[in-house]
């Protein structure tokens, strides 16, 4: 059985679909996520709900994460995040997979399980299977009360409020989060200075109405989605840190778009992909400004050589060697956050793109809101 929230429950107001609706209440639903869990004091952030004290915090040796579909894309950039700021071996996988090779579970790992829902069944099956080999497992969930959440006992809830679109947008914004909060946690008890927490508490509580300028641009990113919505098949690139992004990008756009778009690390173009490269297959680069945008821009160069169509999401003052491509600045607060800005506009490209397509957005054929059977 697949378990779908009936829209009618909820008002989507004035709003012409959820997903937009949604997408536009990410600034209000990050300050619920954050609200009374910075210390600015300390640099550091409170997290009741995880139920570990400082010495446990500090035992854990290893951090992973498991989750489904776009949660799994947000859990490799929490990953990633976890990794840098508390220097801890992080990694994600899907847990549609994890319970299926039968896994080792180590005690000094700390398990996370991500799921808006807290009923995605695969999410689930993974905390059982932790559980049962005595690993402990917390829940980054938005649904208070969700058998996820229940099972875990221990975790941080998401407080995106209700999410009603199956693509998934500020309940995602607010798992990014929810990983910033825990990342600080993890690497203040370990080398992470006060000066670098309080630097990333900044950065986050600057986020919301960073959030909002991005939101502020649906008009131009609108006539580039209906530019992209017209291409059969098209690539998301992007490296270390806009890898991630560039497949929640991909995933966006394919589920509710129905075109067919694939992801790729930007370094390993010249190893396959770039041969699809053409004048009919655009791509859209996740270009942060971060020590790998030379690179980043070199590969772009390739593309173009091919004549393929470039979108580019990148920071004010990046500089693209006067290449010629439609060009979309996100502001750049820390670059630990980077890839959540990075990531809203390619939500309202999949959004316009679909709404182009005269597509039914909310509900995408073939998919459902929560999957509640394996
Ligand atoms: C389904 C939805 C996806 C979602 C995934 C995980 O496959 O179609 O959009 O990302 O489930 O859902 P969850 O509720 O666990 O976050």
């Amino acid at each position: 059985a697949e378990v779908d929230v009936d829209p009618t429950s909820y008002d989507a107001g004035d709003h012409e679909s959820f997903m937009r609706k949604e997408m536009l209440e990410q600034p209000a639903a990050a300050e619920r996520v954050l609200r009374g869990r910075l210390d600015e004091r300390f640099g550091t952030a409170h997290l009741g709900g995880l139920e570990m004290d400082p010495r446990e915090t500090r035992a854990v040796r290893r951090v992973k994460v498991l989750g489904c579909g776009s949660a799994y894309y947000v859990g490799q950039m929490g990953a990633s995040l976890i990794e840098e700021l508390a220097r801890i071996p992080a990694d994600a996988e899907a847990a549609s997979e994890f319970r299926y090779r039968d896994p080792v579970i180590e005690p000094d790992t700390l398990y996370v399980a991500v799921s808006q829902s807290g009923e995605t069944v695969d999410t689930l099956l993974a905390v059982q299977e932790i559980q049962r080999k005595g690993g402990r497992v917390i829940g980054l969930v938005n649904v208070v009360g969700s058998a996820i959440a229940r099972e875990c006992g221990a975790g941080i809830y998401l407080h995106a409020g209700p999410e009603v679109a199956v693509a998934s947008t500020k309940a995602l914004t607010n798992m990014f989060l929810g990983f910033s909060l825990l990342a600080l946690q993890l690497g203040r008890v370990r080398d992470l200075s006060v000066a670098d927490g309080r630097r990333l508490i900044a950065g986050l509580q600057a986020l919301p109405a960073a959030v909002e300028e991005v939101l502020a641009q649906e008009d131009a990113l609108a006539a580039v989605a209906q530019r992209l919505a017209e291409a059969e098949s098209l690539f998301f690139v992007g490296r270390v840190r806009g890898f991630p992004v560039a497949r929640e990008g991909a995933q966006k756009f394919k589920e509710i778009s129905y075109r067919h778009a694939e992801a790729y690390q930007t370094s390993e173009l010249k190893h396959g992909p770039l041969a699809l490269i053409s004048e009919e297959v655009p791509t859209v680069a996740v270009v942060p400004d971060d020590e790998l945008t030379e690179r980043n821009v070199a590969a772009l160069h390739e593309i173009a050589a091919r004549k393929g169509p470039l979108v580019v999401v990148t920071h004010p003052g990046v500089d693209l060697g006067g290449l010629d491509v439609v060009r979309i600045d996100v502001p750049h607060l820390e670059r630990e956050l980077d890839p959540i800005l990075l990531t809203i506009p390619l939500q309202l490209l999949a959004y316009h793109a679909a709404k182009h397509l005269g597509h039914d957005i909310d509900k995408p054929r073939n998919l459902a809101k929560s999957v509640t059977v394996e």
